[in-house]
């Protein structure tokens, strides 16, 4: 099966070059980051990088701050690939664009997937700096009639229909939750409900109350949809967000969210954030 995939695959070049570079093994077991925060693929190892522009029917990241390369290398000794960048919906990219690289590491043997987001903090018990370990998703965009599954069905990748009541894998989830305790982070880390818009613009306050209302801990503008198509193809998905701001949920406050505060907030974690994944990985190839 995984060898009909690799002949269907839409980056061929792509496919040789990395495997010529890495002579990887036909059972080879990678793993995929998404780096919504910019810093993790810096702890890679002996690194080859493939800027977007490079990969054939890549995208091209267009938000500052955001960089734009594939970086293969290792974590933990353990091989890695990273997405140092990824896709928006309000790039102006179909959301199946934005979530199509997952689909490349599927088809170069990725078996896990970890995805890390910027995020607005609803739950009020959260703080800025803290980081949320995904438990679920609430998937705005899929309500109102978008989502990166629409049309006809790749039966080389998963179902028409796929299941998504266990995307978050528990044992992840609960590993996560230890290592905090581990790493003596127990008070900055939680479990909770990541939703989805399609931004680029922040959430007004009424929209702000309602995604609390729905029960939704954390809002962000990405990974929804990439971690669909990664459960569609039955990758195993960790997903974390890094609690950039809270969300003003009142009148009365002056303040505005800015993208600079995101991104300094992401530079102020980026050690332990580093130190978390490289944990999860190690976890992950151990067990
Ligand atoms: Cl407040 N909202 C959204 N949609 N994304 C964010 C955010 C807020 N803060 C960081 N990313």
């Amino acid at each position: 099966r995984t060898r009909r995939l690799i002949a269907g695959n839409h980056s061929p070049n792509l496919l040789e070059k990395t495997g010529k570079m890495f002579e990887i093994p036909a059972n080879f077991k990678w793993r995929g980051l998404k780096d919504g925060v910019g810093c993790l693929a810096d702890a890679l190892e002996n690194t080859k990088e493939f800027p977007y522009e490079t990969i054939p029917h890549f995208p091209a990241s267009t938000v500052d701050g955001h960089v734009g390369k594939l970086v293969f290398g290792y974590l933990s000794d353990v091989p890695v690939v990273c997405m140092q960048g990824r896709f928006h919906y309000y790039e102006g990219y179909p959301l199946w664009k934005c979530a199509m690289p997952v689909r490349v590491m599927k088809l170069i043997g990725v078996t896990h997937l970890i995805a890390s987001n910027a995020a607005g903090g609803l739950n009020p018990n959260y703080k800025v700096g803290d980081i949320m370990i995904v438990g679920d998703h609430i998937n705005m965009m899929g309500f109102a009639g978008n989502n990166p599954l629409q049309g006809p069905n790749d039966e080389r990748f998963g179902p028409r229909f796929p299941p998504m009541n266990k995307a978050y894998n528990k044992e992840l989830t609960e590993y996560g939750k230890e290592l905090a305790k581990k790493l003596n982070i127990p008070e900055i880390v939680h479990e909770g409900i990541y939703t989805c818009l399609g931004g680029p613009n922040f959430e007004t306050v009424a929209e702000l109350r309602m995604l609390k209302m729905l029960g939704a801990d954390a809002v962000g503008m990405s990974t929804v949809h990439e971690v669909i198509i990664a459960r569609h193809c039955d990758m195993i998905v960790f997903a974390f967000s890094l609690i950039t701001n809270m969300c003003i949920t009142n009148y009365e406050t002056y303040d505005k969210p800015n993208h600079e505060e995101v991104m300094d907030v992401g530079k102020m974690r980026q050690d332990l954030l580093k130190v978390f994944v490289k944990e999860l990985v190690k976890y992950i190839f151990d067990n």
